[in-house]
């Protein structure tokens, strides 16, 4: 049984998780998030987007620290977690405190 891959075209990636994934980075240090959904190595890039157009966001860490990363590959912030995965709709009163 074949996977179908994601496109840019059907505008929505896999979802390898339904939250953050959380991990060190090390300020300085160049990232790069997949924001495909099909790495095996997320939250990180493995090159597996090759062919669906999407591509990988790379960032640098401006601390060394603790991020929550997108799992999801929904965030309105990308590449970290924004709470879209548990239905933060930006501008929605309820979710100010968030
Ligand atoms: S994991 Fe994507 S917004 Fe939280």
């Amino acid at each position: 049984m074949s996977r179908k891959l994601p496109t840019v075209d059907d505008g929505a990636p896999a979802m390898p998780q339904r939250g953050p994934y959380i991990v060190q980075v090390e300020a300085g240090k160049t990232y790069r998030w997949c924001s495909c959904g099909l790495s095996l190595n997320q939250p990180w890039c493995d090159d597996s987007h090759a062919g669906t157009g999407f591509e990988p966001i790379e960032f640098e860490a401006p601390i060394s620290g603790e991020f929550h990363m997108c799992g999801c590959k929904q965030s309105d912030n990308k590449p970290y977690c924004f709470g879209t995965c548990r239905g933060h709709v930006p501008g929605d009163p309820k979710w100010d405190l968030f």
